[in-house]
């Protein structure tokens, strides 16, 4: 099927209360968005994949939660005061700003189309700052994080010891970011707040090379293992002025958004410049002692670094299908059953008062295993569909035979094939399939 449009997917997700636009009531905030009851869950399924396969299955990676606000020094030191930039253009004729790299026409401003019309670029920092404290001045000045990279590289030398390890292992951590984007934008993909999913890698200089490969796959074979479409995924390595001031190598996993191929994560090879400007710049011993070898070296860092809401919004786009049943139309979310935000529907044939006990009966004995969501309203065939919407992978229907054989009618959500179980095999039946 043919990607479906960027409004089409933007619809269902606001339609649906994936998302929200950020202070909706006060005419919006741009760049900046909240997640309802279907988006929350759908980007605590996305992180729970991603912790598991890169913490949990793994006997190789550790977990931290560091501080969004850290010591200036931290981004004096990685280079993020100096070097993280974007090159700023503003049109004299409408006054917009843009980011000179991104602009189709290097000449004409997209906003007013006159051309001819942008100041010389200059260099934007895109660290948010604030100040700590109840006085503002220079001297209390902070930044927000730009990246969760940073928090790692700093505790490197705390984790390794209160972990007892020896390379190669990794640091993986989940949380907020802030950049001040020029150009946020592509509804929840640019944004000025945003959650990164960052594991920091840590290797003897000889074997980075072997590191890097063994990350890209894995990272590639993540969003496939999860039904992303092998059409829709592609590895692109950066050329030499792509990368970053850090980075020797970088691949970027890509998916084919609607319009067009565009970043889902890096995995770039850092090579020892963090934990070498580190303790250059905070004067602590941070290099590695193998004592096999009797060798202190700086380690090398492969880093795969991924967004949260980016790699929500791609599996939306991915599940996203229309098709037609019986003469009508349906749309379904082919979500992989781990990612989708409700498990299993519980749906009463009736609002009858035995049939509705009956289903909050059924409906206690799932919640605590998964998402359950009892829906009464409206025709079973609209309640289908809207389960198919959101991707429920089960519906399970309570009708009047129930009263009788005690069992219920169980629907998937693909095949839309239908199994008749008996209540007491429910748990058992659907742990098999979920
Ligand atoms: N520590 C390395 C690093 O931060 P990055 O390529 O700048 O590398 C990693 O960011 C990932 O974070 C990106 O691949 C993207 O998924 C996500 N990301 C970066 N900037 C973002 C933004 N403004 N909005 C949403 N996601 C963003």
């Amino acid at each position: 099927m043919a990607a479906p449009d960027f409004d089409t997917i933007v619809n269902l997700a606001k339609k649906r209360g994936f998302v929200f636009q950020s202070s909706e009531i006060y005419g919006g905030l741009r760049s900046a968005y909240d997640y309802g009851p279907l988006g929350v869950a759908l980007l605590r399924n996305v992180k729970s994949a991603w912790w598991r396969s890169m913490v949990r299955l793994r006997d190789d990676v550790e977990g931290l939660d560091s501080a969004i606000i850290q010591s200036p020094r931290v981004w004096e030191a990685s280079g993020h005061v100096e070097q993280f930039n974007d090159p700023l253009v503003e049109c004299t004729h409408c006054h917009a700003r843009h980011r000179f790299d991104r602009l189709e026409n290097a000449d004409r401003c997209p906003k007013c189309g006159t051309a001819g019309t942008f100041t010389e670029a200059r260099d934007f920092n895109l660290m948010f700052k604030t100040h700590m404290g109840p006085v503002a001045g220079d001297t209390n000045q902070v930044y927000l994080r730009p990246e969760t990279a940073q928090g790692i590289f700093t505790n490197f030398e705390n984790v390794r010891r209160v972990a007892r390890r020896k390379l190669p292992f990794g640091i993986a951590q989940l949380g907020k970011s802030f950049r001040n984007e020029i150009t946020p934008g592509q509804f929840v993909f640019r944004t000025r707040e945003f959650e990164q999913m960052e594991m920091e890698y840590f290797t003897h200089p000889d074997e980075a090379d072997q590191w890097f490969q063994h990350w890209v796959e894995e990272r590639h074979n993540w969003y496939l293992e999860l039904g992303m479409s092998p059409d829709n995924l592609r590895l692109r390595r950066h050329d030499e002025d792509e990368l970053a001031h850090y980075a020797v190598a970088t691949f970027d996993v890509e998916y084919r958004f609607p319009w067009g191929w565009d970043e889902l994560e890096g995995i770039a090879n850092r090579t020892d410049f963090d934990l070498r400007s580190h303790a250059e710049a905070s004067g602590k011993d941070l290099r590695y002692f193998d004592q096999a070898a009797g060798d202190r070296f700086y380690p090398y860092v492969i880093e795969p670094a991924a967004g949260v809401a980016r790699t929500a919004f791609a599996f939306l786009i991915d599940a996203y299908h229309e098709e037609t049943v019986r003469d009508a139309p349906r749309t379904v979310l082919r979500l992989d059953k781990s990612l989708a935000p409700i498990k299993v529907a519980v749906l009463p044939l009736s609002k009858k008062p035995a049939l509705i006990e009956d289903t909050e009966q059924v409906a206690a004995r799932l919640r605590p295993h998964w998402e359950v969501q009892v829906d009464v309203t409206q025709a079973i065939g609209r309640r289908y569909r809207r389960q198919d919407e959101i991707g429920t992978p089960y519906c399970v229907t309570v009708d009047f035979d129930t009263l009788d054989d005690r069992s219920v009618t169980v629907r998937e959500r693909d095949t839309m094939t239908q199994d008749r179980v008996e209540i007491g095999r429910l748990l058992d039946y659907l742990t098999d399939r979920l």
